[in-house]
């Protein structure tokens, strides 16, 4: 018998495991106890909770290679000190936390690929908000990076669809000193995420928020450039053949739609990361999924742009960039 094809397959059964772990001393703010070493009782006594627990699941944070212990100290591997227990914006502890808000919706996966449709969900602006709280910290790399390859391209007025917390924007306006950003979420959506990134980068006097629906808003015109930043795999292909209609209603004659997303090989059987999230996008949507280049383009046709370009981002974990224009 195989014993490496063994150990993979019995790996499977556990493999939810770890995450649910992270998530968990995310969720319970371990890890901002854990910036200095300290024993079990120093920890208990910190954190009022109880030393079995506590124990089991630091000993696991260990093994996991995010604690380290040394003489019964337990502390934050130094390694991570950039990513965990900072307490501000830019610490992971909301991202990581947020697998307890999928972990649902994948209970329910037998059902969906059965044919029962989960229950239909529609946009949670609450799942939103903690949402992309979380993906300003770990995206906010790859969004800095995407504003240093399109900054020489002098973008005057940005439209940012579904902005979350506006981090695509942001970077680009700071690369852009005399450009202007536009806005469009849910309102408990800039309140509860973008706020905060605008004013802490300071750029309060160059944004305007457009609080609402964005198939239900006018979205204005004349943009040089329209984000959709992790937006079109939550719609359908007709959906998306819809918004990229009102995105180029809303650009100027030279505009370019940039669009941020997991886009699977041609084949669909690489990354792995882009058709997991295909099953997730039907856990929780109605009609969401992950798409090729190939049907990007063919989607993009049909609302008269085209692709005009594709960028990687080297520090991202799979995201890629479509650029269209109007044909
Ligand atoms: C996956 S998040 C992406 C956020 C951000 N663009 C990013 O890349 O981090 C999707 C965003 O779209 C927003 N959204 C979803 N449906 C929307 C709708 N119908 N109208 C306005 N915003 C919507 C959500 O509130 C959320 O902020």
């Amino acid at each position: 018998m195989n014993q490496e094809k063994r150990r993979w397959l019995k790996g499977f059964v556990f493999g939810f495991a770890p995450g649910l772990v992270v998530a968990t001393a995310a969720k319970l703010d371990l890890f901002s106890h854990l910036k200095g070493p300290r024993n079990l009782e120093e920890i208990v006594k910190e954190t009022g909770l109880s030393a079995r627990p506590l124990r089991m699941i630091l000993d696991a944070l260990c093994a996991l290679g995010l604690l380290k212990k040394e003489r019964s100290f337990y502390f934050l591997s130094p390694d991570l000190d950039e990513f965990l227990g900072r307490g501000d914006i830019f610490s992971y502890e909301a991202y990581l936390s947020h697998g307890f808000n999928l972990v649902k919706g994948w209970l329910r996966l037998p059902e969906a690929i059965s044919g029962g449709h989960p229950e239909p969900q529609g946009p949670d602006p609450e799942f939103f908000t903690h949402l992309t709280r979380g993906l300003l910290a770990v995206n906010w790399p790859e969004a800095t990076e995407l504003a240093g390859q399109l900054k020489s391209r002098g973008y005057q007025r940005l439209l940012d669809v579904g902005a979350g917390s506006c981090l695509w924007s942001a970077a680009l306006l700071k690369e852009l000193p005399s450009a202007r950003a536009w806005a469009i979420d849910f309102p408990q959506v800039l309140d509860g995420s973008a706020q905060e990134i605008v004013r802490h980068l300071h750029l309060e006097d160059r944004f305007v928020f457009l609080p609402g629906n964005y198939w239900k808003i006018s979205w204005g015109e004349g943009y040089d450039l329209i984000i959709l930043g992790h937006i079109c795999h939550s719609l359908g292909p007709e959906e998306n053949v819809t918004l990229f209609k009102k995105a180029r209603q809303s650009l100027a004659r030279d505009g370019e739609l940039v669009i941020i997303e997991f886009i699977p090989d041609e084949g669909r059987c690489s990354p792995l990361f882009p058709l997991i999230f295909a099953l997730n996008m039907l856990l929780h949507t109605d009609s969401g999924d992950t798409y090729t280049a190939s049907e990007y383009q063919d989607f993009l046709a049909r609302a008269g742009l085209k692709i005009s370009e594709r960028l990687y981002l080297d520090q991202g974990h799979g995201s890629q960039v479509i650029v269209a224009r109007p044909e």
